[in-house]
């Protein structure tokens, strides 16, 4: 076999690729007859395939990751430089970058305390789940240990993960799952469950009904995400988080907010949660901590649940005896304070909210176009288009009409994302989240694919 990489001829890439990758997410077959796609450079917010190709990635490395866009020079030069100084210790020491990081990421978030590192979300997501567990064995006797998670959310792909995962289709031929996990209503509005006024309150009471009937002294944690994401871009109704953090607060449920998509900025703030007002106990983050440079995550919490691991140092239990081999990684940490030093001298956070706006004011006059589109939603640089077959009785577009667009789009250039695999009939919501950088006229040029592929393919 040739491992020479020709650069003007990266069929030998695509050959070895075909033969022996396995790509997440995606049913292999049709690449017996077609080519796998290669992304062979990025910079900004345009990506080149092996053909050459130029995209205008609409989705941030396809799971809304690249925050700071493609190319960052020096975000690679601090890894670098961090890695020849010093590649790893595990984190029963500490690292220049790992300190450094966590006082700034805390600085952004009045309240939390601790950052505990990890490698994935999904790891993040269970490091708060064991704490939680081990809580409720130290304050309760063991009996406080149920985490109640959302209808529509994901929260990661180990089993432990897909226990709190609120997406039926993601988690169907997986089980059987981790025991101690309850599911609560999702609060989409667009698809009502309550015929109400108030629908943010009562979706929120909906959660009080699931403690009252699990017994409030069995449930020790509540996981949400601030924005949900892959299930259907759904942000929550006027007054759901307040009515949230008063039922946490009655019967001392610890708030976990799983920011691994919409934290570091998705949303216009540092966090998605501080649109809301609320007081987690546990915030994860991921994709974008450092924008895909390294990998890493953080599970963020309070000093008081910090206190709690520490009371009894004659006790080989008492602490928090979770081990995390790659959390002592220091390319992660390196990473992660150029990409939030580049989010704050170059405004982004602002640029988010400016562009968020622009793309959802585009997004509605899709709307208005196109009797396909049923509802827009979004929060800064993450928005969605709900497409629907009917307007009048909201039945959702058929999914292979959804992934035709995104087809379209990948044809026209611009690599725009749907819901997928996650809700089984509800795979109809079209993801926007462009890296934080985007301009007036990446915005525009996103939205004209997308108005020419609705065109074509509802036309058709
Ligand atoms: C909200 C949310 N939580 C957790 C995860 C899991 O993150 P990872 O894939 O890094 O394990 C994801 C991944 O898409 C996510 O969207």
């Amino acid at each position: 076999m040739n491992t020479q990489i020709n650069p003007n001829d990266l069929s030998a890439v695509v050959e070895a690729d075909r033969a022996h990758l396995w790509h997440h997410l995606i049913q292999h077959k049709p690449f017996e007859t077609t080519d796998p796609r290669i992304i062979v450079e990025g910079k900004g917010m345009r990506v080149w395939d092996q053909k050459g190709k130029e995209h205008l990635d609409a989705v941030s490395g396809a799971v809304w990751t690249v925050n700071v866009g493609y190319g960052r020079e020096r975000i690679a030069n601090a890894v670098r430089d961090q890695l020849l100084q010093m590649n790893y210790f595990a984190n029963s020491a500490g690292s220049i970058p790992g300190a450094r990081f966590a006082e700034m990421l805390i600085g952004k978030m009045p309240g939390m305390s601790r950052v505990y590192y990890t490698n994935s979300g999904s790891e993040a997501n269970e490091k708060a789940f064991k704490m939680i567990r081990q809580i409720a064995h130290k304050r309760y006797g063991g009996r406080k240990n149920k985490i109640l998670y959302r209808e529509r959310d994901y929260h990661g792909s180990t089993i432990a993960a897909m226990s709190a995962g609120g997406q039926l289709e993601r988690n169907a031929q997986y089980g059987p799952f981790a025991p101690g996990f309850v599911e609560v209503p999702h609060c989409l509005e667009y698809r009502a469950q309550w015929d109400v006024e108030n629908y943010g309150e009562r979706a929120a009471d909906a959660i009080e009904e699931v403690i009252l009937r699990e017994g409030p002294d069995t449930v020790g944690g509540l996981c949400l995400e601030p924005v949900t994401a892959g299930g259907g871009v759904i942000t929550p109704p006027e007054g759901y988080w307040q009515r949230v953090q008063e039922i946490c607060d009655k019967y001392e449920i610890l708030l976990h907010i799983d920011e691994v998509v919409c934290g570091v900025g998705r949303t216009g703030t540092w966090f998605g949660y501080q649109h809301y007002g609320v007081r987690p106990d546990f915030v994860t983050m991921a994709k974008g901590v450092a924008s895909g440079y390294a990998a890493i995550a953080c599970m963020v919490t309070t000093e008081k649940v910090f206190d709690m691991f520490k009371a009894n140092p004659d006790d080989p239990l008492d602490y928090f005896r979770d081990i995390s081999t790659f959390g002592g990684c220091t390319a992660g940490p390196a990473a992660a304070i150029e990409n939030m030093k580049i989010i704050e001298e170059e405004d982004l956070l602002q640029n988010t909210l400016d562009m968020g706006a622009r793309l959802m004011a585009n997004l509605h006059a899709l709307k208005d176009k196109h009797a396909v589109v049923g509802d827009v939603r979004g929060k800064g640089l993450f928005c969605g288009a709900e497409l629907v077959a009917d307007r009048a009785t909201r039945e959702p577009a058929h999914e292979k009409k959804v992934q035709a667009v995104v087809a379209d789009c990948m044809a026209q250039g611009v690599i725009i994302g749907a819901t997928n695999r996650s809700v089984p009939g509800f795979n109809n919501t079209l993801c926007f989240s462009p890296a934080l950088i985007a301009t007036a006229d990446d915005i525009d040029q996103i939205t004209d694919a997308v108005d020419a592929a609705l065109t074509r393919v509802f036309a058709a």
